[in-house]
């Protein structure tokens, strides 16, 4: 039975997750500390099984940033994506009640665009805004 949840158990989820999907683990004490400064997150379990996860980071007023959405290969394209962004949205719905300005932010990975054009994201230069930029690893 899919059963969603807000948070996550522990941080060997969270690795699980990311080895799945193919972006290679963080060190625990890493993941530990984003997870503890994650504002909202929400996972999804088959039975006691985590399947799928994402979270929101940010300052919980003006800007806020979605983050590592995944869901393992298996149960991709069965709607778990969907879940997930439908949590993060409500979150994110409740925060712009005391904020109608709130900025939501994502970058998704190449190809990826597709999906979160579903729930309503569009391109930054559709937006009438210049590109996203990252500060490139040394
Ligand atoms: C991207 C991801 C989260 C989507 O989750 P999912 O459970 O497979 O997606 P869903 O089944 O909920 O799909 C919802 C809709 O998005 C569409 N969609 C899914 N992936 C898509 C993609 N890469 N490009 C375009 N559309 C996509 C589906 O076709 C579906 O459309 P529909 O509502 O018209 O039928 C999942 O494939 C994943 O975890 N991928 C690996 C990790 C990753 O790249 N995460 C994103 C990081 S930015």
């Amino acid at each position: 039975m899919i059963n969603v949840k807000e948070n996550i158990n522990n941080v060997k989820e969270f690795n699980y997750l990311y080895d799945s999907v193919g972006w290679g683990h963080y060190d625990e004490k890493i993941s530990k500390k984003a997870m503890e400064n994650t504002l909202y997150s929400v996972s999804i379990y088959d039975d006691n099984n985590i399947i799928g996860y994402g979270r929101i980071i940010g300052d919980a007023i003006c800007f806020l940033y979605i983050h590592d959405v995944m869901v393992i290969p298996k149960y991709q394209s069965k709607k778990i994506g969907t879940i997930i962004m439908n949590k993060l949205l409500e979150q994110i719905e409740e925060i712009r009640k005391e904020n109608p300005n709130l900025k939501v932010y994502l970058g998704a990975s190449k190809n990826r665009e597709g999906f979160y054009e579903k729930f309503g994201f569009v391109n930054r230069t559709d937006a009438n805004l210049g590109h996203g930029m990252i500060l490139k690893n040394k």
